[in-house]
């Protein structure tokens, strides 16, 4: 029998670090390439977002050309190119060829990429599945010349890995264009590069998106207002959100040299008086050094803060659609004959502000016999994958459709031509995975979604009846319709009337069924919005 410290020892030689570029290569999956057709959507997207956000952050409307290049053989060529700020050219080999750097994470604002993994992972998959480095143009000036790489990742250090560094002419004044070739499948449908660029529009009015699919095909969706969406601020923490660990770190890491000037500084929504309360609540001194809190002071911390009242977090950090936007992008990309969005009020989940919008596109050319359409949406970004993992899918099978004159099984999504929009802006959107594809199960989350989706489906209801209605008053009209000329017989026999005065009593007949026609449809179909508050209390009594 072998013994035991030898085993030991051979384990231990066995045992070294793991680089995250090696995990990820083998658990590629995670980041959203686990198939091509996929792997070539994720690509994509997060080079576009990446585009976005640079050019949201530096205030620059956003003119994003994406090219896909059908190389044969499930090989494909990405390029994606924008008008952004540009990268500093000691940050391009980090940013393109590094997991885990980025700007975003540390900071608690509305974006669109949050981890720091999103284009380097795409990078790396492009490696391993063609063995070809990403090339990156990028100029942060029209005074400057732009840099040339090509970059590789070296997974046993997760470090680039330069092949070429060159300047070169460029003619944009300033921008970035990543160039990654990869194994990929194209498809159109639900889930394709197509929808997502389509649905990006829906939600991005700003946004002018010039695309060419592999086919060759260009595809130009044009920016439907010259309004760049707020700026959202940058917060700190808000204390009923952090946890014992975060605490413990951001009591060793801070610069304060007292209990309360670190409340004060390091968390949002905390004066003075409010850190004098937590520490009184607490039973710690407020002139303790914060370098001095045991773990046991720690936790009487956090009872501290969760006996206190404070305010909710501050909201200018999200930047939502707005209602009237979403509509309007709604009606861009949708045939539809109602429509309706909401904002709702700013919430909290552990300690995250966030606000959730819906909209619905009702009737038109949509199929009234199939499921109702869901997009999903998180800062602005399309949600094409895993569906029903996700929050947002939860909270709208499990809303009650049919009050609103739709059918539904249970547990469904409610069937008529119907598309609903759920959008979840915040400063941390709680994914699923590092793939980014459905959200977390918050019931904070969760009774939002609820609350917006009831509110359009109220007005959606109204819509609903109106229209029922008409019909109703139609086929009923006609049916009259059909009687006048046997009235009027009758009424002849029975009053003895002459043929000239028979005629003249179908006209009238005629003329005062006619009289309405068509009011109450002008007043709904072409109005939706008349006498809505109205119309809905009469909708609710009846
Ligand atoms: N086109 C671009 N223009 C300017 N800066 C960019 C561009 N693309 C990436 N960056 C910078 O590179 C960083 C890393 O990008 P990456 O996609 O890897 O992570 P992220 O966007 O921060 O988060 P996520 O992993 O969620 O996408 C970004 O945080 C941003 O600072
Ligand atoms: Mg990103």
């Amino acid at each position: 029998m072998v013994n035991n410290e030898t085993k030991a020892h051979e384990f231990a030689k066995k045992q070294r670090e793991i680089s995250i570029a090696e995990f990820f290569e083998k658990n590629r999956h995670l980041l959203g390439f686990d198939n091509k057709r996929k792997a070539l959507l994720t690509t994509i997207k997060e080079a576009v977002d990446n585009s976005l956000d640079a050019c949201d952050e530096a205030g620059i409307l956003p003119e994003v050309i994406v090219e896909v290049i059908d190389m044969q053989n499930d090989r494909f060529k990405v390029i994606v190119e924008d008008n952004g700020p540009g990268i500093v050219k000691s940050q391009i080999p980090k940013i393109f060829a590094k997991l885990l750097y980025g700007s975003k994470f540390h900071k608690l604002s509305q974006s669109r990429g949050q981890q720091g993994i999103g284009i380097s992972a795409a990078v790396l998959y492009g490696q391993l599945t063609t063995g070809k480095p990403v090339k990156i143009t990028s100029k942060i000036s029209p005074s400057q010349p732009a840099h040339y790489y090509e970059l590789m990742i070296d997974t046993k250090n997760n470090k680039p890995y330069i092949i070429k560094e060159e300047t070169v002419d460029w003619k944009k004044p300033h921008g970035t264009k990543v160039e990654i070739d990869l194994e990929g499948s194209y498809q159109k449908g639900d889930q394709s590069i197509d929808q997502y660029l389509k649905q990006t529009a829906v939600v991005n009015p700003h946004v002018t998106l010039i695309y060419t699919s592999p086919k060759a095909e260009q595809f130009v969706f044009a920016r439907a207002t010259n309004k760049l969406p707020v700026h959202p601020k940058e917060i700190k923490p808000h204390p009923y959100g952090v946890e014992l660990g975060m605490l413990l770190r951001m009591l060793h890491d801070t610069e304060a040299r007292t209990l309360q000037s670190f409340l004060t500084n390091e968390f949002s929504r905390i004066g003075a008086g409010t850190a004098k309360q937590i520490c009184e609540n607490a039973a710690l001194l407020p002139s303790t050094k914060p370098k001095a809190v045991t773990r046991e002071m720690a936790e009487k911390l956090m009872e501290g803060i969760k006996k206190t009242k404070i305010i909710a977090p501050p909201t200018d950090c999200l930047s939502p659609i707005g209602a009237e936007a979403l509509e309007k992008g709604l009606k861009k990309e949708i045939s539809a004959e109602f429509f309706t969005a909401v904002t709702r009020p700013p919430s909290v989940y552990r300690g995250n502000p966030f606000i959730i919008e819906a909209g619905i596109a009702y009737g038109g050319q949509q199929n009234s016999d199939s499921q109702a359409k869901l997009l999903r949406f998180a800062n602005r970004v399309p949600l094409l994958y895993q569906q029903s993992a996700c929050a947002i899918t939860k909270s709208v099978i499990t809303t009650s459709w049919r009050k609103y004159g739709l059918q539904q099984s249970s547990n469904s999504l409610p069937i008529g031509p119907v598309t609903i929009a759920v959008h979840i802006a915040s400063v941390w959107v709680p994914f699923t995975s590092e793939s980014k594809e459905a959200i977390a199960h918050y019931p904070e989350i969760i009774k939002e979604i609820k609350l917006a989706l009831q509110e359009c489906g109220r007005k959606l209801s109204v819509y609903i009846h109106k229209k029922r209605r008409i019909f109703a008053e139609s086929k009923k009209r006609s049916y009259i319709e059909t009687y006048i000329p046997h009235v009027a017989q009758a009424l002849k026999e029975l009053l003895s009337l002459k043929e000239k005065d028979k005629e003249k009593t179908e006209q009238l007949l005629k003329e005062i069924l006619e009289k309405h026609r068509g009011e109450l449809e002008k007043i709904i179909v072409n109005n939706p919005d008349f006498d809505e508050e109205l119309a809905l209390e009469g909708e609710t009594n009846e």
